[in-house]
């Protein structure tokens, strides 16, 4: 297995996505960690991941510093290459022009790191700072135009840094360099795959568990059906799913799930009715953060209520993914909004949280999903928040609004299945904001709501692009809404990306 540490860069999970993707196991740990820590969980390499930071600022994230006597092979990258440079005494500092995008770096020496690969060759650079000369015993291994070091080693201590970074696409040789330093220099195997996690999270599970009894919060779309399915693998009946029917559902929606769990699964099975008390908590609030909160809150105290009515319960399962978590913000990373299950949970609770899939990209969850034997209609299901039609109806909720975005979104669904879109399009969706515009129908003046239309192409949610869903069937889209749900004169069409936009409209 192979460590990453986390100095708070952007591309820090999609470090140990790529290891993984190799089939070497691998997870990011905070940057506190420290070296006996490391010791005991026995990783074959470690890697400093990048980070916002300038080494030489106060306060900057630093590491145990008895990290590099280890003995483990060690790949900095970006700050965490600067943060090795200044641990061994190089200089690091500002540079002249910051260097964001593509640049060509020239191999310099022979070296297992850049072995198979071109002397010269583009790679993606994204820093404000560098490392003008390497520190004592390294050698420079390559360079750029405005670089003194783009990689450095001391090969003796198989401590390695590169300024680029090989994690993202653009860095045409990115995935060699990581090859090298995992397969030959922290020389692991690469018999690591999902059905490996499986064995590993159910063993763990397992040891944590215990006797005790656990629930897992239910929600019907793919992140939490994997990790109930998974959870149920390791302690099968110990095991009560529980699904809150909120009253910010899709149409069909609860019912659809209860069939699934309850009927076909067999698994212990409860679903709460609790719209009266969600949609009371949330009257007359408009503010997004708010309604997420609120949501987020509400739930686990419905799993709280839940949990004492059995026994023993000490354990609540979530299906919480990486992406939830770097969004909802961490130590180092900016809150964008809170994820229900994470940002928006209370401060205190009775449970602790098993959460399987939490280094997990949705992709991954997929595969996860079909390895334990979840069908297809589960597993490649478009994603919906926790929070639901809530966050849909933009501005305060109400029972009205609520029916204009289900009915609503009922017709694209329906529609996009027709056209047989539904697997291209990562999420397709209706929004309503909170205004109207006057419209004429039957030669009647209207003044009445629009809706929007969201749909989007991501692999992971992180990022996306706006469909191009064919004029006629947006034009059908169109028509159906209009002429099918009460109360909607206008219909338009989100055509923005992420970023600047995020998926949803709250
Ligand atoms: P945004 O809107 O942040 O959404 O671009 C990214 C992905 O996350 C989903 N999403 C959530 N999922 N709880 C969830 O389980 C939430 O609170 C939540 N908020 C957004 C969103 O639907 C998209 O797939």
């Amino acid at each position: 297995k192979i460590i990453v540490i986390d100095f708070g860069g952007q591309y820090n999970q999609l470090i140990a996505r790529r290891v993984r993707d190799l089939g070497v196991f691998s997870e990011l740990k905070p940057h506190t960690i420290t070296a006996e820590e490391i010791k005991k969980d026995l990783p074959k390499g470690i890697i400093f991941s990048g980070g916002p930071n300038s080494v030489y600022a106060e306060g900057a994230p630093s590491c145990d510093p008895a990290i590099f006597e280890l003995g483990i092979p060690v790949l900095g990258i970006c700050y965490g290459m600067q943060l090795m440079s200044e641990h061994f005494g190089a200089k690091v500092s500002g540079a002249e022009h910051r260097e964001y995008g593509k640049a060509t770096i020239k191999v310099e020496k022979e070296n297992g790191l850049f072995k198979n690969q071109p002397q010269e060759q583009v790679v993606w650079m994204s820093h404000g700072d560098l490392v003008e000369a390497p520190p004592q015993d390294f050698d420079v291994l390559a360079t750029s135009s405005s670089c003194p070091v783009a990689a450095m080693a001391n090969i003796e201590r198989q401590l390695y840094g590169v300024q680029y970074h090989p994690e993202v696409r653009h860095s045409e040789y990115g995935n060699e360099l990581l090859k090298n330093f995992v397969f030959s220099i922290c020389q692991c195997s690469d018999s690591w795959s999902m059905e490996h996690f499986i064995d590993e999270q159910v063993e763990e599970i397992r040891k944590n568990v215990g006797t005790k009894n656990v629930l897992c919060a239910l929600s019907g779309g793919v992140d939490s059906s994997v990790a109930a399915a998974l959870v149920h693998r390791a302690i099968g009946d110990q095991l009560t799913c529980v699904f809150v029917d909120h009253g910010l559902l899709r149409k069909g929606e609860a019912d659809g799930v209860v069939e699934t769990f309850r009927d076909h699964f067999h698994m212990n099975f409860i679903k709460v009715d609790a719209k009266e008390r969600f949609l009371g908590k949330l009257e007359g609030v408009s503010d997004p953060e708010k309604k997420r909160k609120i949501i987020g809150n509400e739930f686990i105290y419905v799993f709280e209520e839940e949990a004492n009515k059995l026994t023993d319960i000490s354990y609540l399962v979530q299906g919480t993914l990486y992406t939830d978590i770097v969004e909802s913000g961490t130590d180092s990373a900016q809150t964008i909004k809170s994820h229900h299950n994470v940002g928006g949970l209370p401060e205190k609770m009775q449970f602790d949280l098993i959460e399987p899939l939490n280094t997990l990209f949705k992709d991954e969850v997929r595969r996860l999903g079909t390895e334990l034997g979840l069908p297809d209609e589960i597993v490649h299901r478009q994603p919906f928040p926790g929070p639901g039609l809530g966050i849909r109806v933009l501005g305060a909720i109400t029972e009205e609004k609520l029916e204009i975005v289900r009915e609503s979104d009922a017709v694209l669904r329906d529609e996009i299945a027709k056209a047989g879109l539904d697997r291209d399009i990562w999420q397709y969706f209706t929004v309503l904001p909170d205004i109207r515009s006057v419209g004429v129908m039957g030669d009647a003046r209207t003044y009445d709501y629009c809706i929007a239309i969201r749909a989007v192409t991501s692999i992971d949610g992180m990022t996306s692009d706006w469909a191009r869903i064919p004029w006629d069937v947006l034009e059908k889209i169109s028509t159906r809404i209009v002429n099918e749900v009460a109360h909607i004169n206008r219909v338009v069409y989100d055509i923005t990306s992420k970023p600047p936009a995020t998926i949803e409209w709250e």
